[in-house]
């Protein structure tokens, strides 16, 4: 049976650290404040000429080399983001162009933090049919563009960054075992960007005097909602395997909130020494939380073959997501 094989990993963050001091100065907070809530100690930043198609190509380009593979051998280039360059084109395509991928068809992904998992899923039904070969699926964010650096209930919250996974096919009983993708619109209202699209066009009035160009959260709703959302995906993708809590050597879940994670683990029954975190480091990255913690896996060695590797993501929309890897 043909099964997609992640071959190569790559990330990439700026190189600017804001540190929770560092919001100390902006807005009323504290360290122990975001620690104790959020397990976060500080998150990197965009320089001004950084844009999300920087950290895509960087971690693109990493994942790349890792296996030598070269860009015009690329079918397929997906990027999972909700702050894109531009609205139109996908950052894809400005990916594409800049790695000279010339025989790979682009586009990108809007599922906010379950983004990466989404183009987890696509490519792996892609490889699966045999209809494309070499894919390359991003997670790549600019949140602190749309986040309100006076407003202490979300700015404390999110970071930039990058992560990039190459799938190939594979004959060999190893690669993506299952993935489960859910959605639930009902709470769209709870975590969205009211502005810059169609309702709210940044050419009225309005949009600027309400600020509606920063991303609105309902913190408290999120969070009961992600742990039980995150819980539920991760559940269905041991039970479509035949597999227990017991059989998984390292969860990687998307990187919101440490005690997020922490509950998704009880509720699933992982305990914190299986569970990936760098929150601490980055803060929540969305869509390019989970192959930014994959990458740091792999490259620390934390992943040997065979490993079964759960990965389970909640973001706006709602969406929400799993994916089980045998490594
Ligand atoms: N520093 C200090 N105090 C803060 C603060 C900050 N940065 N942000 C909020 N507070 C205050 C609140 O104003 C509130 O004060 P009050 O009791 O006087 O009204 C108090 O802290 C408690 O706020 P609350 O919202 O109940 O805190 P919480 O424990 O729920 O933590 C979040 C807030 C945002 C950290 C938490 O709800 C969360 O992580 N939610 C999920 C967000 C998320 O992951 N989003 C992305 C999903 S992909």
């Amino acid at each position: 049976m043909l099964r997609a094989r992640i071959t190569g990993t790559g990330s990439a963050v700026p190189d600017k650290v804001l540190t929770n001091q560092d919001l100390e100065k902006m807005v009323d907070t504290n360290d122990e404040w975001i620690t104790t809530r959020t397990g976060i100690k500080e998150r990197r930043i965009a320089a001004k000429d950084e844009y999300t198609s920087t950290l895509a190509i960087k971690a693109a380009r990493s994942a790349l080399e890792m296996v030598s593979v070269s860009p015009e051998q690329l079918d397929m280039i997906l990027v999972a983001t909700v702050t894109p360059d531009f609205p139109f084109p996908a950052t894809a395509c400005i990916v594409q162009n800049e790695l000279g991928a010339n025989n790979a068809v682009a586009f990108d992904i809007t599922a906010a933090c379950s983004g990466f998992l989404y183009g987890l899923s696509m490519a792996d039904a892609y490889i699966k049919t045999g209809a494309f070969k070499k894919i390359l699926v991003i997670g790549a964010e600019l949140l602190t563009r749309i986040v309100d650096f006076t407003d202490r209930n979300t700015c404390i919250l999110f970071g930039d960054g990058a992560g990039a996974v190459l799938l190939e096919p594979s004959e060999e009983e190893k690669g993506i075992l299952s993935t489960h993708i859910y959605s639930n619109g009902n709470h769209w209202q709870l975590l969205y960007l009211p502005g810059l699209g169609t309702r709210n066009p940044v050419t009225e009035q309005k949009t600027m005097d309400e600020r509606l160009y920063y991303l609105r959260m309902e913190g408290n709703d999120v969070f009961k909602y992600a742990v039980r959302a995150m819980g539920d995906a991760a559940t269905a993708a041991l039970e479509a395997n035949g597999c227990t809590a017991d059989d998984v050597k390292l969860l990687i879940p998307h990187q919101a909130n440490r005690r997020i994670i922490e509950a998704t683990g009880k509720r699933v029954g992982i305990p914190l020494e299986r569970i990936f975190v760098n929150l601490h480091k980055y803060g929540n990255t969305s869509a390019a939380s989970i192959p930014i913690a994959l990458d740091e896996a792999n490259r620390s060695g934390r992943l040997n073959p065979g490993d079964l590797v759960l990965m389970a993501a909640f973001g706006g929309g709602f969406t929400y997501a799993s994916a089980l890897i045998k490594w």
